[in-house]
């Protein structure tokens, strides 16, 4: 049975080695940390048999709720925990009463496209070479809360 609940300072070490198995790009410990501690930040955990298998970043603002940062063990990908995540975030949300996903996403980031498409968010532009590891576009996505 997995759960889920709010990331705390006690989680960095274990969060800062999954995001470094996860991304290329990896966040900087600085940058975990800053955002482990935002004020606005809504970070979540999934934790499986005591073992941390995905986590969520995202931060809210008046009228919107941004998503940073999702990652998801590679050894626990395809079971839904990506989506359940941000489901979670999408609960959170509309409890604070805000009804706008933001978020961006590589172009060539095929699985995390798919699975914001699989929960019905859509397209809304495009930045050009946004990412300064590799000159890849950015492809800026949101979702309207009913
Ligand atoms: C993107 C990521 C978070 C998805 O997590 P996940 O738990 O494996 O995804 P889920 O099992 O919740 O998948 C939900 C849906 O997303 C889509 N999807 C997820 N991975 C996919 C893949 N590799 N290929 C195609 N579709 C995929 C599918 O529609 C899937 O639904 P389905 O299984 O019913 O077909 C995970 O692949 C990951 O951590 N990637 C590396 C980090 C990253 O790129 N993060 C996003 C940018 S911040």
């Amino acid at each position: 049975m997995d759960s889920i609940r709010k990331i705390n300072f006690s989680d960095f070490t274990t969060i800062s080695k999954l995001e470094r198995d996860v991304f290329k790009d990896c966040w900087s410990k600085k940058i975990i940390e800053d955002q482990i501690n935002h004020v606005n930040a809504i970070n979540l955990l999934l934790i499986e048999k005591n073992q941390v298998l995905g986590y969520i970043f995202a931060q809210n603002y008046t009228d919107f709720v941004e998503i940073q940062r999702i990652g998801v063990s590679k050894k626990a990908r395809r079971k839904r925990i990506g989506e359940t995540l941000v489901k979670e975030i999408e609960i959170i949300a509309a409890q604070l009463n805000i009804n706008k996903i933001l978020l961006e996403v590589r172009k060539d980031n095929l699985p995390a496209i798919k699975l914001y498409q699989k929960l019905q968010f859509g397209i809304d532009s495009i930045r050009k070479k946004y990412y300064a590891l590799d000159n890849e576009d950015a492809i800026l996505m949101s979702k309207e809360l009913t």
